[in-house]
């Protein structure tokens, strides 16, 4: 082989490691681009802490995927507007793709009054605190005692497992804007949670909300026997629910810190065939210590590319071919232009959108497509590819950026393993970019 493409993976997270593995499948190099040290992305850092056989399994398919030849890693390493790289960096080098898997690492806001006090969180980071991910993992979340968690997905399950759990939270209340059949949350999953359930006012609350339910053609009756359990919670621990209820406003008491949740009451439609809230302009409040969002995450717009109501734009056309080619493409609207070479996967392509299963398929179907525009195309000489990555790592250089390699991650990741024997415990993880950026520093230093 003369000639070889070069493909700079952005984010390493399950969509940009098993997309990864697809490009190197098919012949060519990677350049897999992290913003944390150590790859997973969200198998590493949002899956739930004690999901031990999930995660290790998930590690060690990472670790054999990264070990191949034809994958160069730069971990510690953001791209993005006024960041470690720009977009604009790697395009100068020149890739013969450049794939952007970079999650949804966005905030969604309501945009409510109050939403910046002390003690209103997003799950994001709170997820990210709990899972050991910097700078994240070393903030302070004024959580107090009573806590509502905004939205009704599997991130409040998570959310509501570590305060209840492990933070032994007095009173967690999930808000929720339409009722109990429009839960997103998985009941297996719930199942950590449901001894909390304080079935009495559950009742009471799905009383209050019969005629909204009855309206809409819901059997309450059927409700009722599926989500009214007959368990009692622990006295001083319990978990609510408030259904059709729209936050408008966090309230703050003298100290300025959060001191309730204002919301509007909401009454369920029906449109198309969907379950759709509504307000009613009544308004009632939640008196609480900390209000966290698990409300879903949109892209991060400072990536550099077109952006639109919290996703990265895609092109619109409906091209044949399964996978549909230009679903995967970045689009410049303005331009009506298809961004030539940059493409777009996993949750940076559909943010907060399913399973760890499901960004490994949309990456593999996005590469199947990366893959068919790179055969049309010519690859460049084998020392020009080893060239580019060397001209990445010399810019990250002059930008001052500390990077770190595979085999850089390699040693931090035997060394957390030794030291999660020491301590009896499934895993270890570092909980500062400078402990990790230490223990690589120290390997080298003894290895020279
Ligand atoms: C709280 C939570 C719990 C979950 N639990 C489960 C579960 O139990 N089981 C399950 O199957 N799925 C679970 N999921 C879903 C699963 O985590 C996602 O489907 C999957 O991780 C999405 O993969 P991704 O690669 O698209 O994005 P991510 O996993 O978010 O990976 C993105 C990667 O990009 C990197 N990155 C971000 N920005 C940049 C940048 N600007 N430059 C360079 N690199 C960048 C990040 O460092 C990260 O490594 C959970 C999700 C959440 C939020
Ligand atoms: N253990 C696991 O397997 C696990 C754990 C965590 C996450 N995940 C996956 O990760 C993905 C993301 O999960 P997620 O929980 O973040 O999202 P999700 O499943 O989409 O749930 C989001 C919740 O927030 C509500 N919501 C959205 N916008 C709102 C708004 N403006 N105001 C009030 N409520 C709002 C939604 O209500 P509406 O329905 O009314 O829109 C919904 O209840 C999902 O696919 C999930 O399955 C899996």
């Amino acid at each position: 082989m003369s000639k070889q493409h070069l493909v700079a993976v952005i984010g390493a997270g399950p969509a940009g490691i098993y997309g990864a593995r697809k490009l190197t499948e098919a012949g060519h190099r990677v350049l897999l681009i992290n913003r944390d040290i150590k790859p997973g992305g969200l198998a590493e850092y949002g899956i739930f802490l004690d999901k031990e056989k999930m995660k290790t399994g998930l590690r060690k398919q990472f670790q054999r995927i990264l070990a191949d030849g034809k994958i160069s890693y730069l971990g510690h390493v953001t791209v993005g507007e006024g960041k470690s790289l720009t977009l604009k960096d790697l395009q100068e080098i020149g890739f013969s793709a450049i794939v952007v898997s970079a999650g949804a690492q966005g905030t969604k806001k309501l945009g409510l009054p109050g939403e910046d006090l002390i003690g209103v969180y997003h799950a994001k980071d709170v997820v990210y605190h709990y899972n050991k991910l910097p700078p994240f993992s070393q903030r302070h979340f004024e959580i107090g005692t009573r806590v509502a968690i905004i939205g009704m997905g599997n991130v409040m399950v998570d959310v509501a497992n570590w305060l209840l759990n492990y933070m032994n939270s007095a009173e967690v209340t999930v808000v929720a804007r339409r009722g109990p059949k429009e839960k997103a949350y998985d009941d297996s999953e719930f199942e950590v949670v449901e001894k909390y359930l304080d079935n009495d006012d559950l009742r009471k609350e799905i009383e209050r909300i019969r005629p909204d339910l009855e309206n809409v053609g819901q059997n309450v009756d059927e409700i009722m026997q599926k989500f009214v359990k007959s368990t009692t919670p622990p006295p001083n621990q319990k978990l609510r629910f408030r259904y059709l209820c729209s936050p408008t406003k966090v309230v703050a008491n003298s100290d300025g810190k959060t001191a309730g949740l204002e919301v509007e009451l909401n009454k369920l439609i029906l449109e198309k065939g969907r379950t759709v809230a509504k307000g009613t302009g009544q308004q009632t409040q939640l008196p609480l210590d900390c209000v966290i969002y698990a409300i879903g995450d949109e892209v991060d717009s400072s990536l550099g590319l077109p952006f639109s109501r919290g996703a990265f734009v895609t092109n619109p056309a409906e091209l044949p071919g399964d996978p549909n080619p230009a679903h995967y493409q970045s689009y410049d609207p303005a331009t009506k232009q298809v961004l030539e070479g940059i493409y777009l996967m996993g949750w940076s392509r559909n943010a907060s959108v399913g399973l760890v299963g499901i960004a490994k398929k949309d990456a593999e179907l996005g590469i199947k497509v990366v893959n068919a525009d790179l055969a049309a195309k010519e690859g460049f000489e084998l020392t020009a590819v080893d060239q580019k990555i060397e001209a990445v790592m010399e810019k990250l250089k002059g930008n001052k950026v500390t990077f770190v390699t595979k085999d850089d991650v390699v040693v931090l990741e035997a060394k957390e393993r030794e030291e999660a024997k020491k301590r009896n415990f499934w895993e270890h993880k570092y909980a500062s970019d400078d402990e990790m950026l230490k223990i690589i520093a120290a390997a080298k230093n003894a290895a020279s």
